[in-house]
């Protein structure tokens, strides 16, 4: 049967930061560090902590199937023009990898889509997606547009819910 995909958009003019910025504030005071690919070295290694993180919470994606192998994955996801580092922002706990917020550049087609955010199981529920996503929102703008976008499948609450927090809107592109 065809899967009724979510199709979501936000504006970032739109966007309230106030409302949100205490999700970032929250994981600074918890021991939770945000960054990005770009800040903490786009290196191979760090290619390679991103993949095993991506897997890892891809498996609770509704109908996800079999992740990449990891070369699949690093030619889809790195060797692509719409791979940009500071696009991808990581939560850190320690010195462990819990969480990230892929966003690409697509601006040629008048956006950025959000490719995959995920935490780790242990540390979801603390609002550390929101608090990734809003560090990460000015990514929008460095590729010089204003729309971000994202698809889920229609079983996955928490990531439909999280966005919708946001503010994500349903769009029929
Ligand atoms: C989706 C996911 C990233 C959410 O991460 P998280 O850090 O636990 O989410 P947060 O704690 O930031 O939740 C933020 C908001 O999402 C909403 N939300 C979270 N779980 C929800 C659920 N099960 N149902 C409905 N809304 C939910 C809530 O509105 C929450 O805001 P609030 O805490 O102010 O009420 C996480 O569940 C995950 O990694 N899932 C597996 C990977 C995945 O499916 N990724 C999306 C596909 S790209």
């Amino acid at each position: 049967m065809a899967i009724d995909w979510i199709r979501l958009q936000l504006d970032v003019t739109d966007f309230d930061l106030a409302r949100f910025q205490p999700y970032v504030d929250r994981c600074g005071t918890s021991g939770i560090r945000l960054t990005t690919l770009s800040e903490l070295g786009d290196t191979p290694e760090h290619r390679r902590a991103l993949y095993e993180l991506n897997k890892e919470c891809s498996a609770d994606i509704p109908e996800r199937g079999d992740f990449h192998a990891y070369d699949e994955y690093h030619r889809l996801r790195f060797e692509v023009p719409a791979y940009d580092p500071r696009g991808v922002v990581l939560a850190i706990d320690g010195d462990k990898w819990v969480g990230m917020a892929a966003t690409s550049d697509r601006r040629k087609s008048g956006f950025v889509f959000n490719e995959m955010t995920g935490v780790r199981a242990g540390h979801r529920g603390r609002g550390i997606s929101v608090a990734m996503k809003t560090f990460g929102i000015g990514f929008a703008g460095i590729c010089g547009v204003s729309t971000i976008r994202t698809v889920h499948h229609p079983a996955n609450a928490s990531a439909i819910g999280m966005n919708r927090t946001l503010g994500y809107v349903d769009a029929d592109w």
